[in-house]
């Protein structure tokens, strides 16, 4: 991301964070504790939505190093919330095996490289008990407007919008992966062009073999 999107980032998604993605982020991250590990964490959207308890531990990864300043700062000013800033990314996470009790994503597996290699390492890092908690911008009903027009602006939109794709079917992804979708919601995105509305957001726990 270039330097100038890093900095409107905020800006661009402040209606929408306010019209949605604000409460979203707060119910699917109440429950969180141990160690917790935000992937693709931006400029620190959902920072001070984690609760307050000692025991939470936050880790905090961003590939970008304008998203990551970005995020340095915010956690700066917030001087009562404490977390590790990593620089990796989905497909490669500095993390040993089984370690987080939590993994969070928002608005990220549109953009990854690799969707499997992600979730697979996100398998890798979450302990067997641990929980995948997802919030993503999604691919419409197949057949629907929306899908149509998805499919034919994906093109350019990636090339625009940093390899973020509106076509992606994640939901399909994480269950191929091995998890076992716990909780999903489907719901559009307020306050956003329609063929980036289309939603899901749930928790997953890792399938038993
Ligand atoms: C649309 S922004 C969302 C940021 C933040 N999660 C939020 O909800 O506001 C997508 C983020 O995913 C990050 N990203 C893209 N590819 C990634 C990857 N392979 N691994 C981790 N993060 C990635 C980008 O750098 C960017 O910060």
């Amino acid at each position: 991301m270039s330097f100038f999107s890093a900095l409107f980032y905020d800006k661009v998604m402040q209606y929408t964070e306010e019209a949605c993605l604000i409460e979203w982020r707060r119910v699917l991250l109440e429950n969180v504790d141990g160690n917790v590990l935000e992937i693709g964490a931006g400029t620190g959207a959902s920072l001070g939505l984690y609760p307050s308890k000692p025991s939470l531990t936050l880790y905090l990864a961003e590939p970008d190093q304008h998203m990551r300043m970005q995020l340095q700062q915010k956690l700066q000013s917030q001087s009562e919330m404490k977390a590790t800033v990593l620089s990796c990314s989905t497909e490669s996470i500095e993390a040993d095996d089984d370690f987080f009790d939590y993994v969070f994503v928002s608005l990220v597996c549109c953009s990854v490289k690799d969707v499997a290699a992600s979730l697979q390492e996100i398998k890798r890092v979450l302990k067997p008990t641990g929980r995948f908690i997802f919030l993503e911008h999604v691919a419409a009903e197949p057949g629907s407007q929306c899908y149509h027009w998805q499919q034919r602006l994906n093109f350019i939109w990636r090339r625009v919008a940093d390899n973020c794709h509106l076509n992606r079917a994640t939901e399909q992804s994480i269950i191929d992966a091995g998890f076992v979708i716990e909780e999903i919601q489907y719901e559009k995105m307020r306050k956003m062009i329609a063929v980036v509305q289309p939603t899901i957001r749930g928790i997953a726990r890792i399938a038993l073999e």
